[in-house]
């Protein structure tokens, strides 16, 4: 884990932050001091990321809810702010993915989706705003290349996620002069999660998907985690409003011409 970033005495609350990705942030800014909240769904999730983070010797907190449901979104918030005080760093990363045609999807796949990552995204944020340290609160969305990239069997998620760069966006122009800035992650493909296991199932998948990224790998959870660390530490003080992919460079060759070079250069 990282030795650069300091986090002692501050608080981080994570939506989705018990597995994947999301908890590899945790593990980060529990690793850098921090005291940890974390929140999903699955109060088992929930019981196993509090006690993993408290393995890495931090204070962490946890809160069984559906992002959905704006009340135990607000409740939760509240319960740590008084328990813990305001936040420093607010993470909003819960959300849900499958690979589906647009055709074949009913309006509520659609919908489910749009409401986890989207509208969910809104709650998390408007509910911790009367809680988020002010001036100096980071406030981090999780987005994806879904965002700026159209995909097939993706339209739910690139809908949902672009508009979450949206809020994203628009948010660090409402809160700026308070002092609060507002950025989103967009990780590339990150190995040994849940979304890579949905949309490559397979090994002949996982091996097509890893040959599209100029890099040639894939991402580990711990370096969205760096990621999202550096965004809320002083480094980046004047960054707002940005959308940070964090991918091997995926975004920025897209992923059919990263595939045609990958093709073109067998030997690298
Ligand atoms: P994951 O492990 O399934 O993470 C999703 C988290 O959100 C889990 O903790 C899940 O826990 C929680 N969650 C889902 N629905 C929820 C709801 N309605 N209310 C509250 N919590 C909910 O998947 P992941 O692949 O690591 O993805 C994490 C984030 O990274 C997502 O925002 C995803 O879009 C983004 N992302 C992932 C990749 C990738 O390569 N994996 C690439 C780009 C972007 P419960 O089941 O307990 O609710
Ligand atoms: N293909 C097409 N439609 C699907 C689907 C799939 N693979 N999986 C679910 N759906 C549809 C369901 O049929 C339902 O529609 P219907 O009512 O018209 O039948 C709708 O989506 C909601 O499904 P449900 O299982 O009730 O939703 P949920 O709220 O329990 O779960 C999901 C939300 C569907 C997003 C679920 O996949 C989930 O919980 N995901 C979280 C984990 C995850 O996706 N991680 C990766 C993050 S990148």
């Amino acid at each position: 884990m990282s030795a650069t970033f300091d986090f002692t005495d501050k608080q981080v609350f994570i939506f989705g932050g018990t597995s994947g990705i999301n908890l590899g942030i945790a593990r980060c800014f529990a690793s850098a001091g921090a005291r940890v909240a974390v929140a999903s769904r699955s109060q088992d999730k929930v019981d196993a990321a509090v006690a993993e983070l408290e393995q890495l010797g931090a204070q962490a907190d946890g809160y069984s809810l559906d992002v959905r449901d704006t009340d135990a979104v607000e409740a939760a918030l509240a319960a740590q702010a008084e328990k813990a005080g305001a936040l420093d760093v607010l993470v909003s990363g819960a959300a849900g993915n499958f690979p589906a045609l647009a055709h074949k999807m009913s309006p509520n796949a659609f919908k489910s989706v749009v409401d986890i990552d989207l509208l969910g995204s809104f709650h998390v944020l408007r509910a911790a705003f009367p809680h988020l340290k002010k001036p100096g609160a980071s406030v981090i969305n999780i987005s994806a290349p879904q965002a700026f990239i159209a995909m097939p069997l993706q339209s739910h998620v690139c809908a949902a996620k672009a508009g979450v760069d949206m809020l994203t966006r628009t948010l660090a122009l409402e809160w700026g002069a308070l002092g609060i800035r507002v950025n989103s992650i967009a990780p590339g493909p990150i190995d040994d999660t849940e979304g890579m296991a949905r949309l490559a199932p397979n090994e002949a998948a996982r091996e097509a998907c890893r040959k599209t990224v100029p890099m040639q790998r894939f991402g580990a959870a711990s370096e969205i985690g760096e990621a999202a660390m550096f965004l809320s530490s002083d480094a980046a003080a004047y960054v707002s409003g940005v959308v940070l992919p964090v991918d091997g460079g995926w975004a920025v060759a897209g992923a059919g011409s990263a595939a045609l070079a990958a093709s073109l250069m067998p030997n690298m």
